[in-house]
């Protein structure tokens, strides 16, 4: 695999070496890239004995039979950038170019990994956070900094993480890289809406973040993706798009794209009920509301399923939260139930964080701290390309022996 190794200007850029040393012996091509500030900090010489290239020296150099700011990034099957100093992750938040870094990480499209190093008054700063959520909505894979020791005799959060740690987290993300390539993956996002009248609904909390990171996620990994989705939000490029209002236009939509799926993962706010009879002019007047329940999208799939496929459903509970995730996997009858307590902070609804518990059907429970939806997006296709690999059964079986339990 070819990896730049972009350096920035900060004391963690010693660490940096050892990054490098560790990726070559691995058996990857390595080219380090220094930003100016780097240089002060560590030798030119150091990273061109260690590593499989030469340090190129700038913007202007020929690479390759090519132009270095270009040809660095499009050849880069992953790009590490460690240290990642506050100022390297504002310009790149930006989409600034003007030096071999920041150039490289514009014309990219291989998995980036920055792994943030400063100090601490700098690392608790909003426009850092902020910039970071920028990357992180953009798909960039941050290892955050831990805390210790710092420059300048200082101690507290913001030391970069150990080159062992930055170098397994950065491997492991670039074998997910193709892992769904030839698969249909199916996502389901957003809340729907429930007409009363013409002029009101029912509706949820949903944005569609969680259930659009998914299928970002997805096509990045390689998959055909069909997104079925009542969000305004951009889709993300490359997936195929179907708009829906309705819990009734959702089942459609879905029923249509599932058959020939090779996963479906239900991260929608469907309602569960609806207005029995919407009427067709505005109401005027407190009215009487008469509920009637929607189908289960999710269980019907469960029925219908063909072998092999797997089924992910969600849970958005506030309280016994895993107590009643179990039940609803096995009630479901899928092979995975991603549960979030959308009580908590920065959980669930509109957030573009989730802390979740994903439950397989197998008994395997996963735990994933608050972090960005689109890295909840990948543990869950972790857990997925598991399943696909082994061969989905485990749910069949689970849902056969509760399917008399009735529950929401
Ligand atoms: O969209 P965001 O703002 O990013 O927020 C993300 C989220 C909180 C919506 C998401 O993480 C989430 O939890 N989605 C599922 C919410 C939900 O409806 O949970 P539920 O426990 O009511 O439903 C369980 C499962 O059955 C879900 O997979 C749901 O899609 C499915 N379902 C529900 C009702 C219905 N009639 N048909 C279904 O298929």
């Amino acid at each position: 695999m070819r990896i730049v190794l972009g350096v920035s200007g900060g004391i963690a850029a010693y660490k940096a070496v050892e990054v490098c040393r560790r990726l070559v012996d691995a058996g990857h091509q390595v080219t380090p890239v220094l930003t100016d500030a780097a240089r002060r900090f560590v030798g030119e010489a150091t990273f061109s004995a260690l590593a499989s290239d030469p340090v190129p020296e700038g913007l202007w150099q020929r690479w390759e039979g090519g132009i270095a700011h270009t040809r660095l990034g499009q050849r880069a099957d992953l790009v590490v950038i460690a240290p990642a100093t506050a100022d390297v992750l504002a310009r790149y938040a930006a989409g600034m170019a003007d030096d071999l870094l920041s150039a490289t990480l514009l014309v990219t499209r291989a998995p980036v990994v920055v792994c943030p190093a400063m100090h601490t008054e700098m690392w608790e700063h909003p426009a850092v956070a902020e910039n970071l959520a920028t990357l992180r909505r953009r798909g960039v894979h941050v290892v955050p900094p831990e805390s210790g020791k710092l420059a300048g005799g200082d101690e507290g959060a913001g030391r970069m993480a150990e080159p062992a740690t930055i170098v397994a987290t950065a491997l492991a993300l670039s074998a997910r890289r193709h892992d769904l390539a030839g698969t249909h993956v199916v996502v389901s996002a957003g809340g729907t809406r429930e007409a009363i009248d013409p002029v009101r609904v029912i509706t949820n909390r949903s944005s569609g973040k969680q259930g659009h990171a998914i299928a970002e996620a997805a096509a990045a990994r390689g998959a055909r993706v069909t997104l079925v989705t009542s969000s305004a939000l951009e889709p993300p490029a490359g997936v195929e798009v179907v708009h829906v209002e309705s819990a009734a236009d959702m089942h459609a939509a879905i029923a249509a794209a599932a058959p020939g799926a090779d996963v479906v993962v239900m991260a929608a706010a469907v309602a569960d009920f609806r207005p029995k009879a919407p009427v067709a002019q505005k109401l005027h007047g407190l009215p009487e509301l008469v509920l009637e329940p929607t189908p289960d999208i999710l269980a019907g799939l469960a029925e219908a399923r063909r072998p092999g496929q797997v089924l992910v459903g969600f849970a958005a509970e506030t309280q016994d939260v895993v107590d009643r995730a179990r039940r609803k996997l096995e009630r479901k009858g899928v092979d995975l139930v991603v549960v979030n307590d959308v009580s908590a902070p920065g959980v669930g609804f509109d957030h573009d964080t989730n802390e979740v518990t994903i439950l397989g059907a197998d008994g395997s429970v996963v735990v994933v701290p608050l972090t960005s939806k689109r890295q909840v997006a990948d543990v869950i296709l972790d857990q997925v390309v598991a399943r696909l690999r082994s061969g989905a059964t485990d749910a069949r079986d689970a849902r056969d022996s509760k399917r008399d339990t009735k529950e929401d």
